[in-house]
């Protein structure tokens, strides 16, 4: 799958994510340290737009409830054994995000749990 443009790096609001669709998925994009990650944007506990919380470093805090979210992995970091959030490749070429859907890590269809 190609990289494809879906944002430029101004539209990323300081200490938070900017919420883009991309082939119906809902995607945030965080601008940390220089680097820009892709994290799917529905919080797994009740739904709510992750993007529309705090940065804290690379953690995204859930504006709902507080659960946390390292946007470089999509685990919760106070949780390694919780289900983690689809992240995808992103590459910036001058001021234009792309990202690549077809790189989806952490997919849920395809994930295991330990008991
Ligand atoms: S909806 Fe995100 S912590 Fe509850």
């Amino acid at each position: 799958m190609p990289f494809v443009p879906v944002a430029d790096l101004a539209d990323i609001p300081e200490g938070r994510g900017l919420r883009i669709c991309v082939e119906e998925v809902y995607i945030g994009l965080y601008h940390v340290n220089g680097q820009v990650f892709a994290m799917e944007d529905t919080c797994p506990h009740a739904g709510f737009p992750l993007s529309k919380g705090q940065l804290d470093g690379c953690v995204i805090i859930c504006e709902a409830h507080g659960w946390p979210f390292d946007v470089r992995t999509g685990f919760d970091p106070e949780n390694a054994d919780g289900f983690p959030i689809p992240c995808f490749a992103v590459d910036v070429r001058g001021n234009t995000i792309h990202i690549d859907t077809g790189s989806r890590t952490n997919d849920p269809r395809h994930h295991s749990r330990k008991d």
